[in-house]
């Protein structure tokens, strides 16, 4: 997972970062001249079409030859929170969801024609991880109903490139039973690694959340993601990045520009308007870094920046790694996007912040100090509240022998207005050379008895807050003593 990255091609990477932010602003001026004129057209067709009397049908799904035309989506889409909690947690708290398996086995049992699947690296079985689990079984029954389905539909993996002694028995059971695999060389094209870990299936249905292809995220390490059922529009636009990895697979550059049958006009500006469990909503997806972003992709720095700049009363924040540094860079660099923007928000707006990161054997001490920095911009008597916890998943002695297992692996925030699940720790890498994504949800139009996904997500956090798994950072807090 270690990158090495020598300064210099920080900052050329930035630079041509750079430049394709502003051949994205050209391209989104284009998209705006575009999407003029394809509204004078649909107003004629939509002329001719009553002059008809045809009643229009359903919403054209995205072609690869046009960007789609930005309109509401009437599929009935239907979003559920999913967990995995690990072995032996418990919570005294009514907040539960399905789980991660259940959520999986359910996708693979609604496929019909395909399944698409980005992914970091895949080690579903003991055999992988030289251990005699027994709650490895889950992984092992999603490994081997996948390798069922390879041989029946459309199963395409794209995976980042095997770095030396990773496992590959999963990759070669599943190439062996008919998936179609593409390792996408990550190293080469950014100096990161692919960590998105989505799915979508028959074009229609989607996963998205912080759970890789491991066994041990499914009952070892808590975990949490987004199910969306019965959704093509949204599924059509996770598609394109799917497509994006699917294409850098073959490649060894990264195309610039994207060609447009990747480009999206759902963004943090216009998001997708639809129902979500009937409740009216406005949804997108972004993505990372920026170099993978077609145009009209919002970043995903950009989209964590923004939901932070909207919110109103508070911020809640649970990642496994917050760090205001290049996590993997030589030299060492600073990097303090987020944590500038929490301040600031902090300060200015006087929002209530709340970050709950967590702690294990292999958490750098460095992190320990910038936390205990952000949570020290407290002080009621003047509105200042930022108030970090550390979340630490107890082990017994023999949980303790499971290699890399054990934490709190989460990676969502929620505000007072907005729902953001995503895939990458809170570091720089993570926002400048690693792929990742996040799907982002807005309900603060909901008039519906249903509770929203950010009043969902907003009892999860609270639920682990209040847990005690969850300790205060202090200015003397010593983490040996904890983690
Ligand atoms: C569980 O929560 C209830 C209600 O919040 C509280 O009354 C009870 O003491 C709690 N039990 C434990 C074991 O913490
Ligand atoms: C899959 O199998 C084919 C043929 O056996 C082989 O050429 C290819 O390299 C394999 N792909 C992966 C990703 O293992
Ligand atoms: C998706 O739609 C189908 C067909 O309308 C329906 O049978 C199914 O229950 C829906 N799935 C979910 C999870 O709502
Ligand atoms: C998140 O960070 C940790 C620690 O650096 C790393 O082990 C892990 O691979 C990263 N990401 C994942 C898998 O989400
Ligand atoms: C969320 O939706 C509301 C109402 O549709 C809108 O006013 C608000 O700007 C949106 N917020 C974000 C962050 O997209
Ligand atoms: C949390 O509380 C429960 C019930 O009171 C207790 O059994 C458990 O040991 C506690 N866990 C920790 C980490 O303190």
């Amino acid at each position: 997972m270690k990158t090495d990255v020598a300064y210099n091609q920080l900052v050329d990477m930035e630079r041509r970062q750079e430049a394709n932010r502003k051949a994205q602003i050209n391209c989104r001026c284009a998209i705006a001249l575009v999407t003029v004129a394809v509204v004078l057209l649909a107003a004629t067709a939509l002329y001719i079409v009553l002059t008809l009397r045809v009643s229009s049908s359903h919403p054209a799904p995205s072609s690869s030859l046009h960007p789609p035309r930005r309109e509401s989506c009437s599929d009935p889409c239907k979003i559920v929170l999913v967990e995995s909690i690990p072995e032996g947690l418990e919570f005294n708290s009514s907040t539960t969801h399905p789980t991660i398996f259940k959520a999986w086995l359910n996708l693979m049992g609604e496929a019909r024609s395909s399944i698409d699947i980005a992914s970091f690296y895949w080690s579903l079985t003991n055999k992988d991880t030289g251990t005699h689990e027994p709650t490895a079984n889950q992984g092992e029954t999603i490994l081997n109903t996948l390798a069922d389905l390879s041989g029946k539909l459309s199963v395409r993996i794209a995976v980042n490139t095997p770095q030396g002694s990773q496992p590959q028995g999963d990759l070669r059971l599943l190439n062996n039973s008919g998936a179609d695999i593409r390792t996408v060389n990550m190293k080469e094209l950014t100096s990161g690694v692919l960590h998105t870990k989505f799915w979508v299936v028959d074009k229609k249905h989607i996963y998205i959340g912080s759970a890789n292809m491991d066994w041990r995220s499914l009952t070892q390490v808590k975990e949490l993601g987004a199910v969306v059922y019965n959704c093509s529009c949204l599924a059509a636009d996770l598609g394109k990045i799917f497509e994006a990895y699917w294409l850098l697979g073959d490649s060894e550059s990264i195309p610039s520009p994207w060609p447009s049958s990747f480009a999206t006009l759902y963004n943090k500006d216009t998001p997708l308007q639809l129902p979500l469990n009937s409740t009216p909503s406005s949804v997108y997806l972004s993505s990372s870094p920026p170099s993978f972003c077609a145009a009209g992709r919002t970043p995903d720095l950009q989209s964590i920046l923004s939901v932070m700049e909207d919110a109103e009363s508070f911020i809640y924040i649970a990642v496994m790694n917050y760090l205001p540094t290049m996590e993997f860079s030589h030299p060492k660099r600073y990097w303090a996007d987020i944590d500038t923007q929490l301040r600031r928000v902090g300060y200015e707006k006087r929002v209530k912040v709340r970050l709950l990161i967590s702690c294990w054997a292999s958490t750098k001490p460095v992190m320990f100090s910038f936390l205990k920095s952000l949570a020290s911009v407290y002080d009621p008597k003047s509105g200042l509240d930022i108030q970090v916890r550390l979340f630490v998943v107890p082990a017994s002695p023999k949980q303790k022998e499971i290699p890399f297992a054990r934490v709190n692996h989460n990676k969502y925030m929620v505000t007072d207005k907005i729902a953001y699940i995503g895939t990458s720790n809170w570091s720089g890498d993570y926002f400048v050379s690693t792929a990742g994504s996040a799907l982002v949800v807005n309900q603060t139009a909901s008039v519906s008895p249903e509770p929203t996904v950010q009043s969902q997500l907003r009892a999860v956090f609270e639920r682990d807050w209040d847990s005690n798994y969850s300790t205060p950072v202090a200015q003397h807090f010593n983490h040996k003593h904890l983690c």
